[in-house]
């Protein structure tokens, strides 16, 4: 994706992991195919394609081309690891195989980047340039108080400047957290990091720091640092800087300070 005539199109493919198959006709595409009759686990793959627009068609490719090739293809592999008697590879290489094979079947159109999402807090992603890293992502949560005030400022300055956030007592929020990190899947969990370290490390160096705390007055890291979403999330990435073994790498982390407003931080 160089080439400024390029465009991206993304097209989300909602599974349900299911060994039964669909019976023509039933599909639902907005709550997932094959339908998902009963409590059975869904997953969404989101294809990002990059390429140019058809002047005769005005597409980059039909979406229906993509989401047949992917459900040809997912579906499958999907309905695989619910099978006693095939070990699951992971997530990781579970989307490693899905890029390429969907990937392949694809041709001459390009997939950018392929993003599986295995719950509302979770994804992995595999991008073309990047093989065989892979890209994993996970939202934490933490509640804290603070107050946005420079008291370089006169009274007034600070309540023109940040308002109701320059209450002197302070207001909270509940932040999320989404760390992402990546690396090459363990050739037999297919994690990218296995998910119990993952949290551990992510409550010892940010959870447990900041969480049910009075920011300015409880963490030394505001003591002299307004703690806006902006420096909240500067000092979370310097703070993981250094914790992940060394094959996993930290390539972001966006911080929500409300659904409306986020602040990221990026090593690429
Ligand atoms: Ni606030």
């Amino acid at each position: 994706m160089s080439k400024k005539t390029d465009i991206l199109l993304t097209r989300e493919v909602r599974l349900a992991i299911t060994a039964l198959e669909s019976a023509p006709g039933e599909a639902n595409n907005f709550a997932a195919n094959p339908p998902p009759n009963g409590v059975i686990p869904v997953v969404t793959l989101n294809v990002r394609m990059a390429g140019r627009v058809n002047a005769d068609t005005g597409m980059l490719v039909n979406i229906k081309h993509i989401d047949q090739i992917v459900r040809r293809v997912a579906a499958p592999a999907m309905a695989d690891m619910l099978r006693p008697d095939i070990r699951s590879i992971g997530p990781g290489l579970l989307l490693t195989e899905l890029f390429q094979r969907c990937g392949a079947a694809l041709v001459p159109y390009e997939i950018n980047d392929l993003t599986l999402h295995v719950s509302p807090w979770m994804y992995f992603q595999a991008n073309g340039g990047e093989l065989p890293m892979i890209r994993m992502a996970q939202r934490f949560e933490f509640s804290a108080a603070h107050r946005l005030h420079n008291p370089d400022f006169s009274p007034e300055k600070n309540l023109e400047l940040f308002g109701k956030c320059n209450n002197p007592n302070g207001h909270g929020h509940n932040y999320e957290l989404e760390v992402l990190v990546g690396g090459q899947p363990d050739p037999h969990s297919g994690q990218i990091l296995p998910l119990a370290q993952f949290q551990r490390l992510i409550n010892e160096h940010i959870i447990d720091v900041f969480d049910h705390k009075h920011l300015n007055l409880d963490c030394p890291e505001f003591a002299a640092l307004n703690p806006t979403v902006e420096n909240i999330a500067q000092i979370i990435f310097s703070k993981l800087q250094g914790v992940f073994p060394a094959h996993v790498k930290l390539l972001a982390i966006k911080v929500w300070e409300t659904p409306k407003t986020c602040c990221e931080v990026r090593a690429y």
